[in-house]
């Protein structure tokens, strides 16, 4: 049984071309409710840690500069089959793969500048709450 939580990151690239409240509006419109959100300033540190499971590929270099070139915006999302239906609505990892409609498609730009995150499982968005809010800012 799939849960009712995931996660988002709005990237730097989206972040800087003022997509974030465009962004929102869409993911509210497809049925999500933004539990908590804040905008972050990633160190090299806390992004190497974020991206730990992509140590070793060929484009973890890129991706840790990519993550701590601005600011983001993180949060905390609800909607039945979140997981899934949130995955759906940002779209392929490449926004030239993504379908018509999707927020990468819309917003993002190639496969290391591709506006959003989501989270790709219950386990990781569970861990990917708790590494950016406290316990405090999530009791929901
Ligand atoms: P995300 O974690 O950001 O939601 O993206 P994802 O699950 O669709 O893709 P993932 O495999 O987790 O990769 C994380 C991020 O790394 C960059 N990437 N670049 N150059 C490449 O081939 C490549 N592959 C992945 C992307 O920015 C991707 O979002
Ligand atoms: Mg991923």
């Amino acid at each position: 049984m799939s849960g009712n939580i995931t996660f988002t990151i709005i990237k730097p690239d989206a972040v800087s071309k003022n997509y974030t409240e465009a962004i929102f509006e869409k993911i509210e419109k497809a049925g999500f409710e933004v539990l908590k959100r804040k905008d972050v300033c990633l160190t090299k540190e806390l992004a190497d840690n974020f991206y730990e499971i992509h140590k070793g590929q060929p484009f973890f270099a890129g991706l840790v500069e990519f993550m701590t070139s601005g600011p983001i915006v993180v949060a905390a999302l609800k909607k039945g089959n979140a997981v899934e239906d949130f995955r759906a609505t940002i779209g392929k990892t490449n926004p030239l793969e993504a379908a018509e409609g999707t927020i990468r498609k819309v917003y993002g730009e190639m496969v290391s500048r591709n506006a959003i995150h989501g989270s790709d499982s219950d386990e990781n968005a569970q861990r990917e709450i708790r590494f950016f809010f406290t316990p405090e800012e999530v009791e929901f």
